[in-house]
């Protein structure tokens, strides 16, 4: 079986990929430091996958640590989810995230290249693509200037894994450019466990339809979109995690390769249509008001996924309504109350 290290394996999309990867043979090796993350979760990928799953417990800026890791483990490849993502965090304190994000980055590559390990998949970001000039966006579109430290983060690593492609170090990689996962795992074993308030859109609803919050602000219903709010492309986290497998499927084998896919549903959803689908899938009322715009905030964007269909084989085969029926089970699981199937 080919070993994975997963970087940030025990992280909300990294816990799904962990199960797709040991659902498609392959033996993921985490690493995580539970920064924003909880141990629980190994647990639940055992309860779904029933593996034991092989942990280091580190930091992937601590160069020591990762070159032990490297050499305990044979590795086929890695997936590097390990970073901070809180975009209003990353300008209060862009230190932070450019020591963290930039500089797992580095030693990832480091004892890639020392342990020649070639083939690496990157969390990426839709955020690359700013405000997009054509809808929907596809990788050909411009990379604009960022926005914040968090989406500089992800342009500058881009370029970084690049340059190292074009150096002949042998790697092999791409860069998935997400869209917006949301969801958990179907069995409800698994899901998102947002520290503090949260700031995105899902898990704020079903906080706020679990009686945790008391009401969802919409920031701002006055954009050009047909109902005044704002569009993006939500994808299941489980269809995000196959994508990573199909990916590593693709590259092995290839050196000298670096390319940039989008990784979304093709269908832009606002976010007024997000309340009512959720409110339909739970059975809940959710408590909402209008508020102001939320600076940062593009109008629209939604992904076009040919690419990823013609490159990798594959696409979204949730629906917004499987993915807020299984955020809405998770937070359910969580309550401790009746919502698993
Ligand atoms: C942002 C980043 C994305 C990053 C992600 C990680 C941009 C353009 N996108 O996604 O790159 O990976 O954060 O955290 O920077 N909303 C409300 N009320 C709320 C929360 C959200 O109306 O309480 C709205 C937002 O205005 C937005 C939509 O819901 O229109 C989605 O917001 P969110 O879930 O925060 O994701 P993005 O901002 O799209």
């Amino acid at each position: 079986m080919k070993k994975i290290l997963v970087t940030g394996g025990a992280g909300y999309i990294g816990s799904h990929t962990v199960v797709e990867l040991y659902n498609s043979g392959f033996e993921p090796v985490i690493v995580d430091n539970f920064c924003n993350s909880d141990k629980k979760v190994l647990s639940g990928i055992k309860a779904i996958t029933g593996h034991e799953v092989t942990l280091y417990e580190g930091d992937c800026t601590d160069k020591a640590f990762m070159q032990q890791v490297f050499k305990q483990e044979t590795l086929a490849g890695a997936i590097h989810f390990a970073a901070y993502k809180a975009v209003g965090e990353s300008v209060a304190q862009p230190l932070k995230y450019y020591q963290n994000n930039i500089g797992s980055l580095l030693v990832l590559l480091d004892c890639m290249q020392a342990f020649a390990v070639n083939n690496l998949v990157f969390s990426s970001s839709c955020t690359v693509y700013g405000t997009p000039d054509q809808l929907p966006v596809t990788e050909k579109s411009p990379i604009k200037k960022a926005e914040s430290p968090y989406g500089y983060t992800k342009q500058v690593a881009e370029q970084i894994i690049a340059d190292m492609v074009r150096s002949n170090s042998g790697l092999a990689a791409i860069a998935l450019r997400y869209f917006n996962p949301i969801g958990a795992h179907p069995s409800a074993k698994i899901g998102e466990l947002p520290l503090g308030v949260p700031n995105n859109l899902v898990p704020f609803v079903t906080q706020t339809a679990a009686g945790i919050r008391k009401e969802l602000v919409v920031f701002g219903n006055d954009y050009n979109t047909p109902d005044g709010t704002n569009i993006r492309d939500y994808i299941h986290v489980v269809d995000l995690a196959k994508a990573h497998v199909k990916t590593l499927q693709y590259l092995a084998g290839k050196s000298g390769f670096y390319d940039v896919i989008n990784v979304g549903t093709g269908t832009g959803n606002s976010v007024l249509e997000v309340i009512a689908s959720f409110e339909k899938v739970s059975g809940q009322n959710l408590p909402c008001r209008i508020g102001n715009r939320r600076p940062g905030d593009v109008e629209q964007v939604y992904a076009a996924v040919e690419k990823a269909t013609r490159e990798l084989g594959w696409q979204a085969g949730y629906t917004l309504e499987d993915a807020l029926r299984d955020a809405w089970r998770w937070q359910l699981a969580l309550a401790g109350k009746e919502g698993a199937r």
